[in-house]
């Protein structure tokens, strides 16, 4: 009997087409309430799920008895239950390396368009306010040759580091669990503190993944280290991040600005008091969000969750706890 996928993430015809050769297919196409509803008639005869954004709990995952394998559409894995997962043999995958580049250049997006005040005046010109050129109360601050700090070094950590050492003459310094010899060497780069870094750093990005030890990592006491220039660029994840206490370190103008693509709450609120600075650029959680990249994490996830399916150990295997050896 054909095995049944249910997928609540679109994917293009070609993908759909490959995992419809091998398996009966569900497609949940959003996520809204009527959606939910159709995903919770699905999972008691799911044997495999594929999708990204939404929290997969405990709750959840005991409407599908029969679930063998999660294929995520991303790198983050914040959304899924492991311990859960683990406990019960369901093998959970995700995409990394195909999203690295693109999120490194949706960070040195925010990196520019922060200290240029890019949107907020490319706004001004849209309002028909350019009427003379512009002076300092407008002036922006220099990227190149500042010092770029970059909290959590993994492959995303890395593609940043490569932008600024190399495309910015940036002198580097990092925070991770341990020193990286081979990325001090390849980017002359420094190891530092978590205090050190947010006392030294012009720009301060964060590229850690969202954990029980990394969340809420950066509250007041954080910004209350950095320097009035100094400014926060987050593309990991909002929970990170004390907002509450980011939004007081920039309503009091304790750093000079924010670009930040992850919120506590996504979508953010539109009432946000992050949305009235105007030295906030925020974005919708784009970091990986390009035609190509997006496309390669959906192939990347269906690859994993075929060799799921097949009783082989997926490429990007999450929890290896959960691996029993290959099944016929
Ligand atoms: C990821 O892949 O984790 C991106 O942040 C999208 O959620």
């Amino acid at each position: 009997m054909k095995k049944h996928l249910v997928l609540y993430k679109k994917l293009s015809p070609t993908l759909m087409a490959r995992l419809q050769e091998q398996a009966q297919v569900t497609l949940i196409e959003t996520l809204d309430a009527a959606g939910l509803n159709a995903l919770r008639q699905a999972l008691p005869s799911a044997d495999g799920l594929l999708g990204a954004s939404l929290r997969l709990d405990a709750e959840l995952l005991d409407l599908a008895p029969r679930l063998r394998a999660v294929a995520s559409v991303s790198v983050g894995v914040d959304n899924y239950d492991i311990d859960y997962l683990t406990q019960r043999r369901i093998l959970l995958s995700n995409t990394p390396d195909v999203l690295t580049e693109t999120t490194a250049d949706t960070g040195f997006a925010l990196i520019l368009a922060t200290a240029r005040r890019v949107v907020e005046l490319a706004n001004l010109v849209r309002a028909g306010q350019w009427q003379r050129n512009i002076g300092p109360a407008h002036f922006g601050t220099d990227v190149h040759g500042k010092t770029l700090g970059i909290i959590g070094m993994g492959r995303i950590g890395e593609a940043l580091a490569q932008r600024g050492h190399f495309g910015f003459g940036m002198p580097l310094i990092y925070h991770s669990t341990r020193p990286k010899p081979a990325v001090e060497q390849r980017f002359n780069a420094q190891y530092r503190s978590l205090e050190q870094l947010l006392e030294e750093a012009d720009f301060i990005c964060l590229t850690l993944p969202l954990t029980e030890r990394t969340q809420g990592l950066i509250g007041a006491r954080e910004f209350a280290l950095m320097r009035p220039e100094s400014i926060f660029i987050n593309i990991s994840r909002g929970k990170v991040v004390d907002e509450a206490a980011l939004i007081e370190a920039l309503q009091q103008r304790r750093i000079r600005g924010a670009g930040l693509d992850v919120f506590e709450r996504e979508p953010l609120d539109h009432d946000s008091p992050l949305l009235q600075l105007p030295n906030v650029v925020a974005t919708p959680h784009i970091g990986s969000a390009t035609h190509e990249t997006r496309e390669a994490m959906a192939r990347c996830a269906v690859d994993n969750l075929l060799a799921a399916l097949a009783g082989q150990r997926p490429p990007n295997l999450v929890n290896p706890a959960a691996w029993t050896g290959p099944r016929p």
